[in-house]
């Protein structure tokens, strides 16, 4: 079998370790299942992605839907980023993780009033908003509140980002973003008088893997942006959003971002306006592992099956999206290989991280690494089946710290009355 590996996560003498640490060591001491993040790899990621940028000199607003532990966003909000929310706990999160509310956007399809509120309350620097009754709504708070909130509005460009129909957000019949001629119709008609139209916003969708359908998207905005300005409403920034896809199979290719700057640059520089990203998933996704242990195996028909103790609630990527997460022993193994389903302990027949996978043989015990878990695990984690959420550990170097504990079966009824 093939072995994933990067700059965090390699096999030495045939053992799996992340930066410096065996993860054997990380199992023994906390136990499985566990989600490993590599802090070093969270830093590596965002100084790529604002270096490859550097022409354009874009903000960057982490995208803290990914993985929103507060001690992962502190990690980039250290590197100098800004962050992304979509809810109030979002929003409570980042500034938990020490985001100075300026450096923060609230986004969100449908945002409630207490949520607006709060972001108001606590002066985020912008709202993005998508719809027309949300930012009469956003008007109508912040009049109430005497205050004049920044939004950027999010438009849908129509254009197909060939990811999985279920992360596709910018086709005309998606829910997202709205219509050019109504964002039209929004800054121009003069009714928000509690607002400061900021800017345009657009998200393509994620996992995005080829150029071209941001550069279709952003040449259609540059239009709408030009015809804006003809019609006296002047904006200050491009938000292109994030979708940068990673490698999620072995030697699988990231986003090649040997394009996209140059390209952006020459649409982009004239226009004078200040681009931001939202990156979530490039600079988090293969910065973790989930390490789950094989409980059981055995074999219905010919059918081999390895019962492991981590399940759809702690990874639903594949049974959400059908997604591949590359699967590997913790130990490397030669010798003969066979196909399993690995399949977790929850009543479920849904409840799968891979089909016919091919893998050494798997014993009680053996420990798998399940790749590419940093973005989009534990953020989509549940208690179904009251099972306990594993503990969140944060590794830099030869060092490594609970980020969050294992629940506790308390924890299940803390909010029991
Ligand atoms: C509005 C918005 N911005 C940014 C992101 C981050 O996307 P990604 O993790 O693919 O970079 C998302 C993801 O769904 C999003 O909806």
């Amino acid at each position: 079998m093939q072995y994933k590996e990067n700059s965090a996560f390699s096999y030495q003498a045939g053992e799996l370790f992340v930066e410096d640490v065996p993860v054997k060591e990380i199992a023994a001491i906390v136990g499985t299942p566990v989600l490993i993040y590599s802090k070093t790899f969270f830093k590596q990621q965002y100084s790529a992605f604002t270096s490859a940028f550097a022409a354009i000199s874009p903000r960057v607003f982490y995208a803290s839907k990914a993985n929103f532990n507060t001690a992962v966003i502190r990690t980039f909000v250290e590197a100098g980023s800004g962050v992304d929310v979509n809810s109030a706990g979002e929003l409570y999160r980042a500034l938990q993780a020490g985001a100075k509310p300026r450096n923060i956007v609230f986004a969100g399809v449908g945002k409630t009033d207490a949520e607006i509120t709060y972001g108001l309350e606590q002066e985020v620097f912008l709202f993005k908003s998508e719809s027309r009754e949300e930012v009469a709504a956003i008007n109508r708070l912040a009049h109430d509140a005497g205050k004049t909130a920044n939004v950027a509005l999010r438009v849908n460009p129509d254009v197909d980002p060939k990811t999985h129909p279920y992360i596709s957000t910018s086709l005309a019949n998606n829910k997202f973003g709205i219509s050019f001629d109504e964002a039209k119709g929004i800054l121009t008609c003069g009714e928000f008088s509690n607002i400061r139209f900021t800017g345009l916003d657009m998200h393509l969708g994620s996992q995005i893997t080829t150029t071209a359908p941001y550069i279709e998207a952003v040449k259609k905005l540059a239009v709408l942006l030009f015809e804006l300005r003809e019609a006296g409403v002047h904006l200050t920034h491009l938000d292109l959003g994030g979708g940068f896809g990673v490698s999620y199979q072995p030697g699988e290719p990231e986003f090649d971002f040997s394009e996209l700057p140059g390209q952006l640059a020459e649409i982009l520089l004239p226009l004078n306006v200040t681009v931001f990203f939202e990156p979530g998933r490039f600079l988090t996704a293969n910065g973790g592992i989930l390490l789950t242990k094989v409980l059981y195996t055995k074999a219905n028909g010919n059918k081999k099956f390895a019962i492991v103790d981590a399940g759809m609630t702690d990874l639903m990527r594949p049974v959400l999206y059908n997604a591949y997460h590359h699967i590997q022993p913790v130990s490397c193994q030669s010798g003969a290989e066979f196909e399993y389903d690995i399949v977790g302990p929850v009543c479920e027949s849904s409840d799968f991280f891979a089909k016919s996978r091919l893998l050494p043989e798997l014993g009680k015990d053996t420990l798998l690494a399940v790749c590419s878990t940093g973005a989009y695990t534990d953020v989509m984690g549940s208690n179904y089946n009251a099972r306990l959420r594993p503990p969140e550990i944060l590794v830099e170097g030869s060092n490594f710290k609970t980020i969050r504990r294992r629940e506790k079966l308390e924890d299940l009824l803390r909010l029991e009355v």
